[in-house]
């Protein structure tokens, strides 16, 4: 099959684990007897460098005209502590997602059992944590209309949602609930005991839900869903969520597995899907090749789910898992024993070409540790 990517690597780590993802998309094409094609485009802090615009109108036409766009990361501290900057890097992606109407971000969280101990939790709580988040992408208060008065000391950020957008991405969860893969639950987190626009939310899931009779859906407001995914995560199966509460609970949800740096995420909408790493810039570890890579590599693997190539990505998803329970892991994992962000990416590939043996061989393997003690 023939795919075009459009790739942008964006700003801080960005480059280096989109660069792994590259390498192991080669393999499952050299595997499968694919074509892929990359075609680079700027974003965020980079392309402000380079052209003033956080989103340079070539980057929307590029991803536009592709099957699909991998993304890196967006963000540099000197934008961080200005709230005078008028460009800034976010805006960026924030509007490629507009462009793009990806009005469904999903971010599954799944546990491996050879990152437990870096769990906050303990290991008995992360037995059978399995779900996926639903987070709205294209409204709410993100893109809502924002004043700022005169003197500058009063401001507003105004939170809309219409029916349209929430039944859209509602449909996308439900279906997802259905999946043979899934349990079936479909869980809507709110604030309905506040907000206008959550008892919308609620209205419109529960005059779905009977098209989705095997579905089983419960309500929770986002401050017990905050608490309920330390206490007891493996109860949630899919969550559905606004703009806000998404960005922030997917956060919190991705701690659970070990490491922020493992979680990968697909935006899906109207035109090309796009998948990024959970992960932000992390500009300390830039050009260190230290970051993980597996969040941006299992990203890739949810852009093969998403071209339908199931077998290449469980291969790829094999090829992780392989690598974690042999203790191939970056510094945010393993901070002695450590392997960098590009022996990583060699070794997800070699799995995918199979060349890695049964019997690994670890004197080789050795040869490219770090020696950073
Ligand atoms: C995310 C990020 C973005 C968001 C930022 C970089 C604008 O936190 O993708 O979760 O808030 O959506
Ligand atoms: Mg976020």
């Amino acid at each position: 099959m023939n795919k075009s990517i459009t790739v942008i690597y964006g700003d801080g780590i960005g480059p280096e684990v989109t660069q792994q993802s590259i390498k192991v998309l080669d393999a499952v094409a050299q595997k499968f007897d694919h074509h892929f094609t990359y075609d680079r485009a700027l974003l965020g802090g980079e392309a402000i460098d380079e052209t003033g615009m956080a989103l340079p109108p070539e980057t929307v036409e590029k991803a536009l005209a592709s099957d699909a766009v991998l993304f890196g990361a967006v963000g540099h501290p000197k934008y961080d502590n200005d709230p005078h900057a008028k460009v800034r890097p976010e805006q960026g992606i924030l509007g490629i997602r507009k462009a793009l109407q990806l009005f469904a971000n999903i971010r599954p969280i799944a546990t491996y059992k050879a990152l437990h101990h870096l769990s906050p939790l303990k290991a008995k709580q992360l037995e059978n944590v399995d779900f996926v988040i639903f987070r709205e992408l294209t409204g709410g208060i993100y893109f809502g209309e924002k004043t700022l008065n005169a003197e500058g000391t009063v401001a507003s950020d105004g939170c809309t949602y219409s029916q349209f957008e929430i039944e859209r991405v509602a449909h996308l969860a439900f279906q997802f609930a259905q999946k043979p893969q899934r349990r079936g639950k479909l869980t809507l987190v709110d604030k309905a005991n506040v907000l206008e626009t959550s008892r919308l939310w609620r209205k419109v899931v529960q005059q779905m839900a009977p098209q989705y009779p095997n579905v089983e859906v419960d309500y929770m407001f986002v401050d017990n869903a905050a608490m309920q995914i330390i206490l007891n995560p493996a109860q949630f199966d899919v969550i559905l969520t606004e703009n806000l509460f998404g960005d922030i609970i997917s956060d919190e949800a991705s701690v659970l597995t070990g490491s922020l740096g493992l979680a990968p995420s697909a935006s899906i909408g109207a035109a090309a899907a796009l998948f990024e790493p959970i992960h932000g810039s992390y500009p300390q570890a830039a050009g260190k090749d230290i970051a993980n890579p597996l969040g941006s590599i299992m990203s890739a693997a949810m852009m093969l789910d998403h071209f339908n190539m199931t077998a290449e990505a469980n291969l790829v998803r094999e090829a992780v898992s392989w690598t974690l329970t042999n203790g191939f892991v970056t510094k945010d994992i393993d901070p002695v024993n450590f392997y960098f962000t590009s022996t990583i990416g060699d070794l997800v590939s070699e799995y995918v070409q199979g060349k890695i043996p049964d019997a690994v061989n670890r004197e080789n393997i050795e040869l490219r540790k770090s020696t950073i003690i």
